[in-house]
């Protein structure tokens, strides 16, 4: 198993005892992700950190992570001030990246924007969200907050719930939770359910997952309730985003018979779909997962660059 050189732009090219090797040495990376160590790992590695959708958590928790192992970053934020503006294509852009850079981190719109910028650069590329495409470095830290908080992830019953047609974070997390054994009760109004392409790709993996729209049953029975945001800007109009807008809310009433170690996990940002008065309660782990983000992505860091195998 080597990480060396590898980009990372799809969660079903991890195989399982790789995405446990990643979660194990993100463990050890927790100390020096608090700040409560301090390290070189990666002195004199430079991290490109090329984000053209808006970011808060990826972003920073990528750059936290390289400044923390002792690497630098450059970073573009958005394609104000940068040559696209100018009309050049994400190929170039990429090129140039890899010339500046020891690794790239790409954020896109368009499905598909990462796996065409490795084809151009021979430095890893780790994709950081591609339009409703994937965001495999988001499931790695949600994979490792499961673990963390409730010991294993084989078994449990995850109920994912919001913008399952739209939103990336859902469609790798549901492919690795497949892989990895866990059964998933997919809750969303019909027109945002997960996607055929990706319901035929969890059949092949053999997974057990149902659909259903409604939220108390996937409270009742989940372990882990994965609540997602709707993705209003990915919606061809807003008469459609209309549909769907308000159609759940995780609210404290809501939780009333939830199960006693019942973990709930949100990727960030949230709108209304979990109310501020259940960040108070023991479910609530969305602000540790954010966390979870340094260590998990300073694994990757360090595997890709061949500093950890
Ligand atoms: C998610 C994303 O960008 O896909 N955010 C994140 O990276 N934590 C989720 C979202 O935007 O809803």
């Amino acid at each position: 198993m080597s990480f060396k050189g590898r980009d990372i732009i799809r969660i079903e090219e991890l195989k399982e005892e790789e995405i446990y090797r990643i979660l194990d040495v993100a463990e050890k990376m927790v100390p020096v992700a608090r700040g409560e160590e301090t390290t070189d790992l990666l002195y004199g590695k430079v991290l490109a950190s090329l984000f053209f959708e808006p970011s808060t958590r990826t972003r920073l928790s990528f750059e936290s992570a390289m400044h923390r192992l002792g690497g630098s970053v450059l970073t573009i934020s958005g394609r104000e001030g940068t040559s696209l503006k100018k009309g050049e294509t994400l190929a170039d852009t990429v090129r140039m990246a890899e010339a500046y850079a020891d690794v790239i981190v790409l954020r896109h719109p368009n499905e598909g924007a990462a796996a065409l910028a490795a084809q151009f650069c021979s430095k890893p590329v780790i994709n950081g969200g591609d339009g409703s495409g994937q965001h495999p470095t988001q499931t790695l830290l949600d994979l490792f907050t499961i673990k963390s908080e409730l010991g294993a992830i084989k078994g449990k019953t995850v109920a994912l719930v919001g913008d399952l047609r739209y939103g990336r974070t859902v469609h790798s997390l549901s492919l690795a939770l497949a892989r990895l054994g866990a059964r998933m009760i997919m809750v969303a109004p019909e027109l945002i359910q997960m996607p055929t392409y990706i319901l035929d790709e969890l059949n092949s993996l053999g997974a057990k997952y149902e659909l259903t729209e409604d939220l108390g049953r996937g409270i009742e029975e989940a372990d882990v309730l994965y609540v997602t945001r709707i993705q209003r800007e990915r919606f061809p109009d807003e008469e459609e985003y209309m549909k769907v807008a308000g159609s759940y809310r995780v609210t404290l009433e809501s939780l009333k018979n939830a199960k006693e170690g019942m973990i709930i996990l949100h990727p960030l940002p949230r709108v209304d779909e979990i109310a501020p008065e259940v960040d108070s309660t023991p479910h609530a782990k969305y602000f540790v997962q954010a966390f979870n983000g340094v260590p998990v992505r300073m694994a990757i860091l360090t595997m890709v660059l061949g500093v950890i195998e």
